[in-house]
C-alpha cells in the first residue's frame, strides 16, 4: 500500500474507522513484529497527534521499551508498577483520566496528564501493552478504549 496517512478530521468515530483499514493495509504481509509494532505507533500519533504513543513488551518479567513516538520514556516497568505494569496484571485496559490521581503512576513527561493502557494478549496471556498519553486531562473514553483494543487485536 502507499505509505502516506490519509487523516480523516471528522468525529473521533470517524477518525479510527478511517484509520484502521490503513492499518490493516501496513500490517497486511508484514510478518516483522517490531516494523509492525513501528508503524501503528506512527499511524497512531499521526492521526490523533497525542503526546506519546508506544509499545511495551513482556521480556523476563519485566515491560521494556519498544517502539514508540513521542518524547524518550523509562525503559523498564515492573509487573503491577504505574498504569502499564498494572494493566499488565490486570490483564485489563486501564483509562486514567487524571495521572495524577493514579496511585504509583509513573511519571515520564510531567506534560502527560490522563493516560490509556491496552494489554497485548495472546491465548490469554500479556506479551506487552500499548500506552497512550496525552497531554489533556481526561482524553480517553470507552471509544478509544473499544477501537484501540481493536487496532491491537490486528497485531497480536
Ligand atoms: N506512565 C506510564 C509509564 C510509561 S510512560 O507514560 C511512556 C505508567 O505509569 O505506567
Amino acid at each position: 500500500m502507499a505509505e502516506d496517512l490519509s487523516i480523516n478530521k471528522g468525529e473521533k468515530t470517524e477518525q479510527y474507522q478511517s484509520l484502521i483499514p490503513q492499518i490493516k493495509g501496513l500490517l497486511e504481509g508484514e510478518p516483522d513484529l517490531i516494523a509492525n509494532l513501528a508503524n501503528v505507533a506512527a499511524a497512531l500519533k499521526e492521526q490523533f497527534g497525542w503526546f506519546w504513543v508506544g509499545f511495551y513488551l513482556v521480556k523476563h518479567e519485566q515491560l521494556v521499551l519498544g517502539p514508540f513516538q513521542g518524547p524518550v520514556a523509562c525503559t523498564r516497568i515492573n509487573k503491577g508498577r504505574g498504569v502499564c505494569g498494572s494493566s499488565w496484571a490486570k490483564a485489563e485496559t486501564l483509562i486514567v483520566p487524571d495521572v495524577e490521581k493514579f496511585p504509583g503512576h509513573i511519571a515520564c513527561s510531567s506534560l502527560s496528564k490522563s493516560e490509556i493502557v491496552v494489554p497485548l494478549m495472546k491465548e490469554g496471556m500479556v506479551w506487552g501493552v500499548l500506552d497512550v498519553d496525552s497531554g489533556v486531562l481526561d482524553q480517553f473514553d470507552e471509544i478509544d478504549k473499544q477501537y484501540l483494543k481493536a487496532i491491537v487485536e490486528l497485531i497480536s
